[in-house]
């Protein structure tokens, strides 16, 4: 085990009212492994992320329950609860993170090799010449072509890509122990997606890093995942090895996602769409988040707030229809 997520709970206390954005989110995960974490857009998925990593703007974010021992070689750290040094640390240094867009996270003033090699020098505490010639390796490594002339180079002058290439290689330059990937390819064409997703899985087999992989998309996550998070609504509703996910899906709303998908084995044309939306955050959860949309919803979803249940090994299921 390397991280634990226990109970996390997250508002943002606005002006327009408190947005319930995560209702105690737990998982955990193990060294070396990839977990996915899916659902559609507003679910809190970055969020559950950002919080880890102190990356959320506070107010209007506050942390009201739960904890992330984060099992480092130097011992464990609740990620929640970190003194300002050893959020420097972690940051960057054991804990790397992808944004979905490249252009935005790096400095657009600074150049690409500068951006990595500073880390280097910051994290590792190395020279500048350890650091140059690191970086040079680094950027060959993540595939990008003439690395020396490169490093010169600033980032609006690197394809959507590359840029995501740079991404990884700065999460990656510290030897940390997680890699958070935050829907890394959508911003990319097709073929790109695909390059993206192959050199992450390769670096991770080759660095044995542990990833978290946000998506929305289940399609990718096959893949590349050792194990699914499906959330909903700032809840977790079901957690499950890749392989038995796809097999024996036990929440509706993972079945619908998974219905969702384009099928090269089925000759039906028509994409499945889940009815109805996304329940508004502002109201505090007191029932199951997904009773409105569920064709399975009987009078218990409306009463209660159901908590995960272990129906295989290691797949939890947050539901009251589960047979
Ligand atoms: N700075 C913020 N202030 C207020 N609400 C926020 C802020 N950031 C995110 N949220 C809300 O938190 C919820 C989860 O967002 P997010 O984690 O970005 O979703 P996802 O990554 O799954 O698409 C959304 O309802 C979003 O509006
Ligand atoms: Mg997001």
């Amino acid at each position: 085990m390397i991280l634990e997520v226990k109970n996390l709970v997250l508002r943002f206390y606005t002006f327009d009212g408190v947005i319930h954005a995560l209702n105690g989110v737990s998982f955990d995960l193990e060294a070396g492994e990839t977990l996915a974490i899916v659902g559609e857009s507003g679910s809190g998925k970055t969020v559950a992320m950002m919080s880890l990593l102190n990356l959320l703007p506070v107010p209007p974010a506050k942390i009201e329950q739960g904890e992330a021992i984060f099992y480092d070689d130097k011992g464990q750290v609740d990620l929640l609860r970190t003194t300002k040094q050893e959020r420097c640390r972690i940051r960057g240094g054991r804990i790397g993170y992808i944004f979905q867009d490249a252009l935005s996270a790096l400095n657009p003033v600074m150049t690409v090799g500068r951006q990595i090699s500073e880390s280097l020098t910051e994290h590792l505490g190395m020279t500048y010449a350890e650091a140059y010639k690191r970086t040079i390796e680094l950027l060959k490594h993540v595939g990008i072509p003439g690395a020396k002339q490169r490093y010169k180079n600033y980032p609006h002058q690197f394809s959507g890509g590359m840029r995501q290439r740079v991404m990884i290689a700065i999460a990656i330059a510290c030897n940390p122990k997680i890699v958070i990937a935050d829907e890394p390819t959508t911003a990319l064409d097709v073929t790109v997606q695909a390059q993206i997703v192959d050199l992450t899985r390769q670096l991770q087999k080759e660095l044995s890093i542990a990833v978290i992989w946000i998506t929305h998309d289940l399609g990718v996550v096959a893949g590349i995942a050792d194990r699914v998070l499906v959330m909903y609504a700032g809840s977790p509703v079901e957690i499950s090895p890749v392989d038995d996910l796809y097999e024996n899906p036990r929440h509706p709303y993972t079945k619908g996602l998974l219905a969702a998908l384009p099928r090269m084995d089925q000759s039906v044309r028509k994409l499945v769409s889940i009815e109805g939306a996304p329940p508004d955050l502002l109201e505090p959860p007191r029932h199951c988040q997904f009773a409105w949309r569920c064709s399975l919803v009987s009078e218990r979803c409306w009463q209660e707030i159901p908590l995960p249940v272990e129906t295989g090994p290691r797949h939890f299921v947050s539901c009251f229809a589960d047979p």
